[in-house]
């Protein structure tokens, strides 16, 4: 059964998340509410500034694209204004969270093309690491990506996929295709040199610079099953990052996969070790 909006605040409040679902709608979205200090306009600054010196050399040029065409460095940006801009490049458009939300809408979400963003910024004090997902890592890491065709078409069809893994009791390898890819993921492109793709590498400062130059970083081809058969870890660096040799691939890969036939196939089995993978 789909959870209300007041028991999923009740259960944020609890685990000691930040957001304020007491003024969520019933798909969860909240107003952007542009009202921020100008210290916090120096944190994102501070932030981007940071960050962008290491995207610039190692993220994938799609990723740099979509920073560009959509202007989101000097100031934290209006979701309005950018969701007129990914509109007219993809048709998707931003909506504003409070937080995480649960699957279902955020599946619903994405089958429509709404890419939720999280309202509120972390603290200056917060800059290296924070446990929950802010703005920074919704809008400097999800939203570039959005701006590839064939990307912001896997992500749809992600959402439009995810709705029905849950009454099979898929949700956990599923999600392990959106860690894999959406916020881990690297990209081999013929005769291209190595660079990253993902939230979660573009928002991580240290393991950007680790997943694509380290000795030690674990690169596997991707395989979409694999992926969804591998666990993971959401508080150390990687033990695996699997290499896409382009979005087509991608798009094409989730467009054939039976989802529903390899989650019944593998569901049971423990997760495979990335390590060893
Ligand atoms: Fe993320």
């Amino acid at each position: 059964m789909e959870i209300s909006v007041k028991d999923y605040a009740r259960e944020c409040a609890e685990r000691g998340l930040r957001g304020d679902y007491s003024v969520c709608r019933a798909d969860f979205t909240v107003e952007q509410g542009y009202d921020y200090s100008d210290d916090q306009q120096e944190v994102w600054r501070i932030l981007c500034d940071r960050q962008t010196k290491l995207t610039r050399r190692l993220a994938h040029r799609s990723y740099l694209e979509g920073v560009e065409a959509l202007g989101l460095l000097d100031r934290i940006p209006d979701f309005h204004e950018v969701s007129n801009k990914l509109r007219r490049l993809t048709g998707w458009e931003i909506v504003g969270v409070p937080g995480l939300i649960p699957n279902a809408p955020f599946f619903e979400h994405l089958a429509n093309r709404r890419f939720p963003v999280t309202n509120w910024l972390r603290k200056r004090e917060e800059l290296d690491y924070i446990v929950e997902p802010d703005m920074f890592h919704d809008f400097f890491g999800h939203v570039p990506a959005l701006s590839q065709p064939a990307f912001a078409d896997f992500m749809q069809m992600y959402g439009d996929k995810g709705q029905s893994v849950g009454e099979i009791g898929g949700e956990d390898m599923f999600g392990r295709l959106y860690w894999y890819t959406a916020e881990f993921a690297l990209m081999q492109e013929p005769g291209q040199p190595l660079k990253a793709f993902g939230a979660g590498l573009m928002s991580s400062f240290s393991e950007l610079q680790f997943a694509v130059e380290s000795k030690d970083a674990h690169r596997v081809p991707f395989d979409l099953e694999t992926v969804m058969r591998t666990g993971y870890e959401i508080d150390k660096f990687q033990r695996a990052y699997f290499v896409l040799p382009s979005f087509e691939a991608l798009r094409s890969g989730l467009q054939t996969a039976d989802i529903r036939s390899i989650i019944k196939r593998w569901k049971d089995a423990p997760p495979l070790d990335p390590a060893t993978i």
